[in-house]
């Protein structure tokens, strides 16, 4: 188990499709393109999404991409890759497209300009385990799991795809950048023990947090043939009341267990924001980034 769950990952998936901004590997098609073709002519496009959950990252991509593609999915949370199923058949029903899982774990996705084959892998990421082998030609896909990471795990994630040439393309990454409105008096300080907090360990070594995305940056800039940035910030208003409910909640505890002396204070400043948000008033910016990255061969 992760500690993400299933509903969480859900709740989020279509702010997260909402504040993507890149869609594109570099190297193939126009990287500068929001969303290039890739034609079945191009061949076959092998894609590994790291930290994979239910499949939101395919989701997102899969249609963008177009063509013929085949996907590894790795998750070391069984509970989430067993969502996988469920999930995909319902996205696959509202494209429309023909779903089908001819063997455990194996899916099949179709629609007129798309075809994806995809296989879930329970596999272990974290600090203690060696990278995955990466796959000739393998584009490596992550959503939402940079900030999870250390300098020490990113920086051999890094290395491994330019030592194989494996474009990149990392999604959603937290990066410290918060608005709320109204403005409360604690707003700063729960946000500052939030990013302590996400500063912990989560499997990989000390966190990155929210500096991961401009680690990753200031590494790849002197390695990549080609390195995209774009903000993806969730923008969030009074009707988002539900996902506005849960970052209060999900703050509240990380700031408390960062910071037990200040609880009395940290639980108020919940009260009040959720108050906001009841009154229809609350707005929130939680900013993110999106890189992509190509090597030459
Ligand atoms: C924030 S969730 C993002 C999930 C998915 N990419 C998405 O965008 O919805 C982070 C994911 O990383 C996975 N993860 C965390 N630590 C891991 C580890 N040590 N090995 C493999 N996966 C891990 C979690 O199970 C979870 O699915």
């Amino acid at each position: 188990m992760s500690g993400f769950s299933a509903d969480w990952l859900a709740l989020r998936e279509p702010y997260d499709h909402r504040a993507r901004a890149l869609a594109a590997i570099p190297g193939l098609g126009a990287d500068d393109d929001p969303a290039p073709p890739h034609t079945a002519t191009s061949g076959p496009l092998r894609l590994v999404d790291l930290g994979c959950g239910s499949g939101s990252n395919l989701r997102y991509l899969g249609p963008r991409l177009g063509g013929v593609q085949h996907w590894r999915l790795l998750d070391n949370d069984p509970q989430l890759l067993a969502r996988l199923q469920p999930r995909l058949h319902d996205w696959a029903a509202s494209l429309p497209a023909r779903f089908d899982e001819p063997s455990a774990g194996h899916f099949e996705i179709e629609a007129p300009g798309l075809r994806i084959t995809a296989v879930a892998q329970l596999v272990e990421l974290g600090a203690n385990a060696a990278l995955p082998d990466l796959r000739p030609g393998e584009c490596v896909t992550a959503s939402a799991l940079l900030d999870l990471v250390s300098a020490r795990w990113l920086d051999t994630l890094i290395d491994a795809c330019v030592a194989g040439s494996h474009p990149l393309l990392w999604a959603l990454s937290y990066d410290g950048r918060v608005e709320w409105a109204p403005h409360d008096r604690l707003d700063a300080f729960v946000h500052a023990r939030f990013d302590q907090h996400q500063r912990g360990d989560k499997g990989f070594g000390p966190a990155l947090g929210p500096a991961a995305a401009s680690h990753a940056l200031e590494r790849l800039s002197p390695r990549a043939t080609t390195l995209l940035s774009r903000r993806s910030d969730w923008v969030l208003g009074p009707r988002d009341r539900e996902i506005q409910q849960s970052l209060v909640n999900d703050w509240q505890r990380a700031a408390s267990e960062v910071a037990p002396e200040h609880r009395e204070d940290i639980d108020e400043w919940a009260r009040r924001r959720h108050a906001f948000i009841e009154a229809g008033s609350s707005h929130l910016t939680v900013g993110h980034l999106d890189l992509a990255a190509g090597f030459s061969r």
